[in-house]
Protein backbone atom coordinates (compact mmCIF):
# COMPACT_ATOMS: atom_id res chain seq x y z
CA UNK A 1 0.00 0.00 0.00
CA UNK A 2 1.68 3.67 -0.87
CA UNK A 3 1.65 5.17 2.26
CA UNK A 4 1.12 8.76 0.75
CA UNK A 5 -2.21 10.10 -1.02
CA UNK A 6 -1.79 10.24 -5.14
CA UNK A 7 -1.89 13.52 -4.46
CA UNK A 8 0.58 13.91 -2.21
CA UNK A 9 3.36 11.56 -3.93
CA UNK A 10 6.44 12.66 -4.03
CA UNK A 11 6.96 14.43 -7.71
CA UNK A 12 7.60 13.12 -11.45
CA UNK A 13 11.29 13.98 -13.15
CA UNK A 14 9.76 17.26 -14.90
CA UNK A 15 7.93 18.62 -11.42
CA UNK A 16 10.92 18.29 -9.46
CA UNK A 17 12.28 20.98 -7.49
CA UNK A 18 15.61 19.31 -6.07
CA UNK A 19 18.54 17.35 -7.55
CA UNK A 20 17.17 14.56 -5.04
CA UNK A 21 13.61 14.45 -5.95
CA UNK A 22 14.91 14.47 -9.71
CA UNK A 23 17.21 11.24 -8.85
CA UNK A 24 14.68 9.69 -7.11
CA UNK A 25 11.91 10.20 -9.95
CA UNK A 26 14.58 9.58 -12.67
CA UNK A 27 14.87 5.98 -14.81
CA UNK A 28 17.85 4.79 -16.66
CA UNK A 29 18.35 5.02 -19.74
CA UNK A 30 17.18 2.18 -22.02
CA UNK A 31 19.94 2.63 -24.57
CA UNK A 32 22.23 0.25 -22.46
CA UNK A 33 22.42 -3.50 -21.85
CA UNK A 34 20.56 -4.83 -18.38
CA UNK A 35 20.93 -7.66 -16.92
CA UNK A 36 17.45 -9.19 -16.35
CA UNK A 37 17.50 -12.90 -15.08
CA UNK A 38 19.98 -15.74 -14.40
CA UNK A 39 20.85 -17.65 -17.66
CA UNK A 40 19.95 -20.69 -15.81
CA UNK A 41 16.54 -19.64 -14.93
CA UNK A 42 14.75 -19.84 -18.18
CA UNK A 43 14.92 -23.08 -19.50
CA UNK A 44 13.97 -24.59 -23.00
CA UNK A 45 10.85 -23.98 -23.13
CA UNK A 46 9.66 -21.47 -20.17
CA UNK A 47 8.59 -17.55 -20.69
CA UNK A 48 9.38 -15.24 -18.28
CA UNK A 49 8.09 -11.79 -17.21
CA UNK A 50 10.88 -8.96 -17.18
CA UNK A 51 9.63 -5.40 -16.34
CA UNK A 52 11.71 -2.38 -17.71
CA UNK A 53 10.55 0.79 -16.08
CA UNK A 54 7.43 -0.21 -16.28
CA UNK A 55 7.45 -1.92 -19.14
CA UNK A 56 6.35 -5.77 -19.28
CA UNK A 57 8.61 -7.98 -21.61
CA UNK A 58 8.20 -11.77 -22.16
CA UNK A 59 11.34 -13.80 -22.43
CA UNK A 60 11.67 -17.01 -23.58
CA UNK A 61 13.69 -19.71 -24.36
CA UNK A 62 13.32 -21.91 -27.85
CA UNK A 63 13.26 -25.52 -27.84
CA UNK A 64 16.66 -24.59 -30.01
CA UNK A 65 18.14 -23.02 -26.87
CA UNK A 66 17.79 -19.72 -28.28
CA UNK A 67 16.64 -16.73 -26.07
CA UNK A 68 13.88 -14.10 -27.48
CA UNK A 69 12.23 -11.37 -25.68
CA UNK A 70 8.84 -9.78 -27.21
CA UNK A 71 6.80 -6.98 -25.93
CA UNK A 72 4.58 -9.03 -23.57
CA UNK A 73 1.07 -8.26 -25.00
CA UNK A 74 -1.14 -9.96 -27.20
CA UNK A 75 -2.44 -7.60 -29.55
CA UNK A 76 -5.32 -10.09 -30.31
CA UNK A 77 -6.90 -8.96 -26.53
CA UNK A 78 -4.18 -7.94 -24.78
CA UNK A 79 -3.20 -10.57 -22.58
CA UNK A 80 0.26 -10.88 -21.40
CA UNK A 81 2.03 -13.40 -23.78
CA UNK A 82 3.81 -14.67 -20.23
CA UNK A 83 0.40 -16.48 -19.54
CA UNK A 84 1.34 -18.64 -22.87
CA UNK A 85 3.11 -21.66 -23.80
CA UNK A 86 6.83 -21.57 -26.03
CA UNK A 87 6.45 -24.24 -28.85
CA UNK A 88 9.72 -24.86 -30.35
CA UNK A 89 10.88 -21.23 -31.73
CA UNK A 90 7.34 -19.48 -30.86
CA UNK A 91 5.90 -17.82 -28.23
CA UNK A 92 1.83 -18.83 -28.85
CA UNK A 93 -0.92 -16.95 -26.24
CA UNK A 94 -2.83 -18.49 -24.02
CA UNK A 95 -6.46 -17.17 -24.90
CA UNK A 96 -7.01 -18.13 -29.14
CA UNK A 97 -3.24 -19.24 -29.66
CA UNK A 98 -2.00 -16.56 -32.05
CA UNK A 99 1.84 -17.39 -31.94
CA UNK A 100 4.52 -15.35 -32.85
CA UNK A 101 8.08 -16.13 -34.03
CA UNK A 102 11.58 -14.66 -32.29
CA UNK A 103 10.93 -11.37 -34.44
CA UNK A 104 8.07 -10.37 -33.23
CA UNK A 105 5.96 -11.45 -36.37
CA UNK A 106 1.94 -13.28 -36.31
CA UNK A 107 2.73 -16.54 -37.89
CA UNK A 108 -0.15 -18.25 -37.14
CA UNK A 109 -3.68 -18.80 -35.51
CA UNK A 110 -4.54 -21.71 -34.06
CA UNK A 111 -8.43 -21.25 -34.51
CA UNK A 112 -10.09 -20.89 -38.25
CA UNK A 113 -9.86 -17.69 -39.62
CA UNK A 114 -13.15 -16.77 -40.76
CA UNK A 115 -11.81 -17.18 -44.36
CA UNK A 116 -9.24 -14.20 -44.05
CA UNK A 117 -5.58 -14.17 -44.51
CA UNK A 118 -3.24 -13.90 -41.79
CA UNK A 119 -3.17 -10.51 -40.20
CA UNK A 120 0.30 -8.68 -40.53
CA UNK A 121 1.05 -7.42 -37.54
CA UNK A 122 4.57 -7.52 -35.32
CA UNK A 123 5.18 -7.28 -31.73
CA UNK A 124 8.26 -5.25 -30.36
CA UNK A 125 11.20 -7.39 -30.25
CA UNK A 126 14.24 -6.91 -28.00
CA UNK A 127 17.58 -7.48 -28.28
CA UNK A 128 19.41 -10.28 -26.03
CA UNK A 129 22.19 -12.02 -25.18
CA UNK A 130 23.92 -13.70 -22.54
CA UNK A 131 27.40 -13.03 -20.24
CA UNK A 132 28.45 -13.56 -17.01
CA UNK A 133 25.79 -16.17 -16.40
CA UNK A 134 23.05 -13.34 -16.93
CA UNK A 135 20.59 -13.09 -19.34
CA UNK A 136 21.16 -8.90 -20.66
CA UNK A 137 18.50 -7.21 -22.62
CA UNK A 138 18.21 -3.76 -24.51
CA UNK A 139 15.42 -2.09 -23.19
CA UNK A 140 15.92 1.12 -25.87
CA UNK A 141 16.47 1.72 -29.94
CA UNK A 142 17.25 -1.63 -31.14
CA UNK A 143 19.94 -0.08 -33.57
CA UNK A 144 21.95 1.45 -30.65
CA UNK A 145 22.22 -2.24 -28.83
CA UNK A 146 24.96 -2.87 -31.22
CA UNK A 147 27.22 0.77 -30.19
CA UNK A 148 26.82 -0.03 -26.94
CA UNK A 149 28.91 -2.80 -25.18
CA UNK A 150 28.55 -4.80 -21.89
CA UNK A 151 30.82 -4.17 -19.46
CA UNK A 152 33.79 -5.82 -19.68
CA UNK A 153 35.42 -8.62 -17.16
CA UNK A 154 38.62 -10.11 -18.34
CA UNK A 155 38.95 -11.73 -14.74
CA UNK A 156 35.91 -13.78 -15.91
CA UNK A 157 37.41 -14.95 -19.53
CA UNK A 158 40.50 -16.33 -20.53
CA UNK A 159 42.32 -19.46 -19.29
CA UNK A 160 42.17 -18.68 -15.36
CA UNK A 161 38.56 -16.68 -14.76
CA UNK A 162 38.40 -15.74 -10.99
CA UNK A 163 36.06 -17.67 -8.60
CA UNK A 164 32.82 -16.16 -8.54
CA UNK A 165 29.29 -15.97 -7.93
CA UNK A 166 26.39 -13.65 -8.26
CA UNK A 167 23.76 -12.28 -5.60
CA UNK A 168 20.32 -10.78 -6.29
CA UNK A 169 17.13 -9.12 -4.64
CA UNK A 170 14.47 -7.21 -5.76
CA UNK A 171 13.62 -4.31 -3.81
CA UNK A 172 10.97 -1.96 -2.97
CA UNK A 173 13.08 1.18 -3.55
CA UNK A 174 14.64 4.01 -6.28
CA UNK A 175 17.65 2.57 -8.53
CA UNK A 176 19.41 5.61 -7.61
CA UNK A 177 18.73 4.71 -3.44
CA UNK A 178 20.93 1.70 -4.41
CA UNK A 179 23.48 3.81 -6.18
CA UNK A 180 23.77 5.98 -3.07
CA UNK A 181 23.56 2.98 -0.73
CA UNK A 182 26.60 0.80 -2.61
CA UNK A 183 29.14 3.80 -3.33
CA UNK A 184 28.81 5.31 0.35
CA UNK A 185 30.56 3.82 2.79
CA UNK A 186 29.06 6.27 5.74
CA UNK A 187 26.82 3.44 6.34
CA UNK A 188 29.10 1.06 8.36
CA UNK A 189 26.85 0.86 11.61
CA UNK A 190 23.91 -0.66 9.81
CA UNK A 191 26.65 -3.68 8.84
CA UNK A 192 28.61 -3.52 12.62
CA UNK A 193 27.69 -7.72 12.79
CA UNK A 194 28.98 -8.44 9.20
CA UNK A 195 31.59 -5.36 9.66
CA UNK A 196 32.66 -5.21 5.31
CA UNK A 197 33.87 -1.79 5.50
CA UNK A 198 35.10 0.05 9.12
CA UNK A 199 36.21 3.67 9.48
CA UNK A 200 36.15 4.33 5.84
CA UNK A 201 37.54 7.88 5.20
CA UNK A 202 36.64 9.26 1.45
CA UNK A 203 40.25 9.92 -0.13
CA UNK A 204 39.98 10.90 -3.45
CA UNK A 205 36.73 11.66 -5.90
CA UNK A 206 36.33 12.48 -9.72
CA UNK A 207 33.23 12.58 -11.74
CA UNK A 208 33.40 13.15 -15.41
CA UNK A 209 31.34 12.21 -18.25
CA UNK A 210 29.58 8.73 -17.52
CA UNK A 211 31.64 7.95 -14.37
CA UNK A 212 31.85 9.19 -10.60
CA UNK A 213 35.19 7.07 -9.32
CA UNK A 214 35.60 7.41 -5.79
CA UNK A 215 38.22 5.91 -3.05
CA UNK A 216 38.08 5.13 0.06
CA UNK A 217 40.65 4.14 3.15
CA UNK A 218 39.04 1.43 4.97
CA UNK A 219 39.60 -1.74 6.75
CA UNK A 220 37.86 -4.08 4.35
CA UNK A 221 36.61 -7.53 4.96
CA UNK A 222 36.39 -6.49 9.03
CA UNK A 223 34.01 -9.60 10.13
CA UNK A 224 35.82 -12.88 11.89
CA UNK A 225 34.95 -15.37 9.26
CA UNK A 226 35.59 -13.92 6.27
CA UNK A 227 39.24 -12.02 7.57
CA UNK A 228 40.35 -15.77 8.71
CA UNK A 229 40.48 -16.44 4.56
CA UNK A 230 40.94 -13.12 3.17
CA UNK A 231 45.06 -12.68 2.88
CA UNK A 232 45.94 -9.33 4.17
CA UNK A 233 49.67 -10.07 3.10
CA UNK A 234 49.24 -10.31 -0.35
CA UNK A 235 45.87 -8.33 -0.81
CA UNK A 236 45.57 -4.49 0.03
CA UNK A 237 42.29 -4.66 2.32
CA UNK A 238 43.74 -1.58 3.51
CA UNK A 239 41.83 0.92 0.74
CA UNK A 240 38.74 -0.02 -2.06
CA UNK A 241 38.12 1.78 -5.42
CA UNK A 242 34.43 2.33 -6.24
CA UNK A 243 32.92 3.71 -9.56
CA UNK A 244 29.49 4.23 -10.63
CA UNK A 245 30.17 3.24 -14.61
CA UNK A 246 26.50 4.54 -15.67
CA UNK A 247 24.84 2.68 -15.32
CA UNK A 248 26.28 -0.19 -13.98
CA UNK A 249 28.83 -0.10 -10.80
CA UNK A 250 31.89 -1.77 -9.33
CA UNK A 251 34.60 -1.71 -6.62
CA UNK A 252 37.98 -3.35 -6.05
CA UNK A 253 39.99 -4.22 -3.30
CA UNK A 254 43.63 -4.57 -3.88
CA UNK A 255 43.20 -5.55 -7.51
CA UNK A 256 41.93 -9.15 -5.97
CA UNK A 257 38.54 -8.73 -4.79
CA UNK A 258 36.06 -7.28 -7.15
CA UNK A 259 32.29 -6.40 -7.81
CA UNK A 260 29.71 -5.74 -10.51
CA UNK A 261 25.91 -4.26 -9.32
CA UNK A 262 23.93 -4.56 -11.97
CA UNK A 263 20.67 -2.47 -11.64
CA UNK A 264 17.07 -3.20 -13.09
CA UNK A 265 14.65 -0.57 -12.90
CA UNK A 266 11.31 -2.20 -12.94
CA UNK A 267 9.00 0.94 -11.68
CA UNK A 268 10.12 4.12 -9.65
CA UNK A 269 10.02 2.57 -6.59
CA UNK A 270 10.94 -1.16 -7.60
CA UNK A 271 14.74 -2.28 -8.06
CA UNK A 272 16.11 -5.49 -8.80
CA UNK A 273 20.11 -5.58 -8.18
CA UNK A 274 22.61 -8.31 -9.32
CA UNK A 275 25.50 -8.45 -6.95
CA UNK A 276 28.73 -10.07 -9.15
CA UNK A 277 31.43 -11.09 -7.18
CA UNK A 278 34.34 -12.70 -8.01
CA UNK A 279 37.85 -13.00 -6.17
CA UNK A 280 41.42 -14.52 -7.66
CA UNK A 281 42.25 -16.01 -4.76
CA UNK A 282 41.78 -16.73 -0.98
CA UNK A 283 44.10 -17.82 1.86
CA UNK A 284 44.31 -21.30 2.84
CA UNK A 285 43.39 -20.85 7.42
CA UNK A 286 46.61 -20.55 9.18
CA UNK A 287 49.32 -20.76 6.04
CA UNK A 288 50.09 -18.13 3.34
CA UNK A 289 49.22 -20.14 0.84
CA UNK A 290 46.90 -19.42 -2.12
CA UNK A 291 43.42 -21.28 -2.21
CA UNK A 292 43.41 -23.09 -5.73
CA UNK A 293 40.37 -22.18 -7.68
CA UNK A 294 38.06 -24.80 -6.59
CA UNK A 295 38.17 -24.15 -3.23
CA UNK A 296 37.89 -20.57 -3.68
CA UNK A 297 34.61 -20.86 -5.44
CA UNK A 298 33.97 -23.63 -2.37
CA UNK A 299 34.32 -20.74 0.06
CA UNK A 300 32.51 -18.24 -1.92
CA UNK A 301 29.48 -20.64 -2.46
CA UNK A 302 29.58 -21.27 1.43
CA UNK A 303 29.85 -17.92 2.03
CA UNK A 304 26.72 -16.44 0.17
CA UNK A 305 24.03 -17.70 2.01
CA UNK A 306 26.05 -17.08 5.10
CA UNK A 307 27.76 -13.99 4.82
CA UNK A 308 26.80 -12.04 1.36
CA UNK A 309 23.62 -12.65 1.33
CA UNK A 310 22.06 -11.42 5.01
CA UNK A 311 24.77 -8.84 4.69
CA UNK A 312 23.58 -7.28 1.63
CA UNK A 313 19.47 -7.93 3.00
CA UNK A 314 20.53 -5.23 5.42
CA UNK A 315 21.03 -2.64 2.40
CA UNK A 316 17.85 -3.86 1.60
CA UNK A 317 16.17 -3.16 5.06
CA UNK A 318 17.77 -0.05 4.73
CA UNK A 319 16.32 1.07 1.45
CA UNK A 320 13.28 0.05 1.62
CA UNK A 321 12.79 1.81 4.90
CA UNK A 322 14.32 4.81 3.21
CA UNK A 323 11.85 4.65 0.32
CA UNK A 324 9.42 4.81 2.24
CA UNK A 325 10.28 7.52 4.20
CA UNK A 326 11.13 9.46 0.95
CA UNK A 327 7.58 8.93 -0.50
CA UNK A 328 6.08 10.10 3.32
CA UNK A 329 8.64 13.11 3.23
CA UNK A 330 9.70 13.87 -0.17
CA UNK A 331 10.02 17.40 1.05
CA UNK A 332 12.26 17.17 3.53
CA UNK A 333 15.39 19.26 2.91
CA UNK A 334 18.41 16.79 1.96
CA UNK A 335 20.65 16.85 4.49
CA UNK A 336 24.28 15.15 2.87
CA UNK A 337 27.40 14.77 4.70
CA UNK A 338 29.16 12.59 2.03
CA UNK A 339 30.20 15.37 -0.89
CA UNK A 340 30.20 12.28 -3.37
CA UNK A 341 26.52 11.19 -3.24
CA UNK A 342 25.38 14.26 -5.62
CA UNK A 343 27.53 13.44 -8.18
CA UNK A 344 25.92 10.05 -8.39
CA UNK A 345 22.60 11.89 -8.05
CA UNK A 346 23.73 14.66 -11.03
CA UNK A 347 24.48 11.32 -13.26
CA UNK A 348 21.65 9.75 -12.82
CA UNK A 349 19.15 12.99 -13.32
CA UNK A 350 21.60 13.91 -16.34
CA UNK A 351 21.58 10.97 -18.21
CA UNK A 352 17.96 11.12 -17.54
CA UNK A 353 17.24 14.20 -18.83
CA UNK A 354 19.50 13.44 -21.85
CA UNK A 355 17.75 10.38 -22.36
CA UNK A 356 14.14 12.62 -22.49
CA UNK A 357 15.58 15.32 -24.72
CA UNK A 358 16.88 12.35 -27.53
CA UNK A 359 13.45 10.70 -27.57
CA UNK A 360 10.83 13.21 -26.92
CA UNK A 361 9.25 15.04 -29.78
CA UNK A 362 10.37 18.90 -29.93
CA UNK A 363 9.28 21.05 -27.57
CA UNK A 364 8.29 18.19 -25.08
CA UNK A 365 9.74 17.42 -22.00
CA UNK A 366 9.08 13.91 -20.81
CA UNK A 367 8.72 12.67 -17.24
S1 LIG B 1 -5.87 -12.75 -26.72
FE1 LIG B 1 -4.09 -13.59 -27.55
S2 LIG B 1 -4.79 -14.86 -29.11
FE2 LIG B 1 -6.58 -13.90 -28.40
FE1 LIG C 1 25.86 -1.74 2.63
Amino acid sequence: MNPTPASQAPPDFAQARTLRQKARAAGLDPDRWYAVEYDHAVKAGQVREVVFWGTSIALYRGADGQLAALQNRCPHRQLKLTHGVVEHCRLRCAYHGWAFDRDGWLVDYSHDSFGKPLIKTRLRSYPVQVRYGLIWLFPGNPEAALERALPEIPELGGEAPWAAFTVDFTWRTHHSMVMDNICDFAHAFLHRKYRPFIGAKLTHYEASDDRVYLTYDAYMAGGRISGIFIDRQRVNTRSIELCYEYPYQWTNTGGSIKNWSFLLPIDRCTTRVFFLFYFDALRIPLTSLKTPKWLTQTVLNIAKPLLFKPLLAEDGFALEAEQRGYESHYDAPPIELNPVVPLFQQLTARKWEEYLARTAPAGEAGT
